[in-house]
């Protein structure tokens, strides 16, 4: 098990298009157990390579805690719907923001074994695997922010005061 370091915004790593891989060599394999393993130990939903400094298009989510689910060389088929949400990022620490994305997603990928997959997904998984594969293209969620970027503590006081409109 290894931790990798995460970059924070700013790096010019989160900003570059990401190179196709081609073959999942053992030096692959370990960047992606280590993904895995760094995304789990920061708490985090998703993980791509460049956040880990790696210019490779992969990522990987997990949005259950139980459902780890590898992303290589993804391509986006299909998106639909509408869905308006908090979003934050393991390279904006301490940051949340509201951001609209599609609430529907059909994607094409491939697996450890390089073997072609597709699946669809919806909500929360549908704004990870988006998420994390604009990082892929170097972009960030801050880019597509609504509003201001809220502090966790400022989070809080806006979830707590929807808490207590909703009692009044
Ligand atoms: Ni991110």
């Amino acid at each position: 098990m290894a931790i990798r370091n995460i970059r924070q915004m700013g790096d010019p790593v989160l900003t570059k298009v990401c190179k196709d891989v081609k073959d999942v060599s053992e030096r692959t394999k370990e960047l992606i157990s280590d993904m895995f393993d760094t995304m789990y130990e920061a708490e985090g939903v998703g993980l791509a390579a460049p956040q880990v400094g790696i210019l490779k298009r992969i990522f990987v989510v997990d949005v259950t805690g139980e459902d780890p689910i590898l992303f290589i060389n993804p391509e986006i088929l299909e998106t639909s719907g509408e869905q308006t949400g908090y979003e934050g990022c393991l390279s904006v620490e301490g940051k949340t923001g509201m951001v609209t994305r599609p609430d529907h997603v059909k994607v094409k990928a491939h697996d450890i074994n390089m073997n072609e997959f597709e699946m669809e997904a919806d909500g929360f998984l549908a704004r990870a695997i988006l998420h994390e594969n604009d990082h892929l293209n170097g972009h960030l969620y801050v880019e597509k922010v609504e509003g201001p970027l809220l502090t966790n503590e400022e989070l809080q006081q806006i979830l707590e005061q929807s808490k207590e409109d909703e009692e009044d």
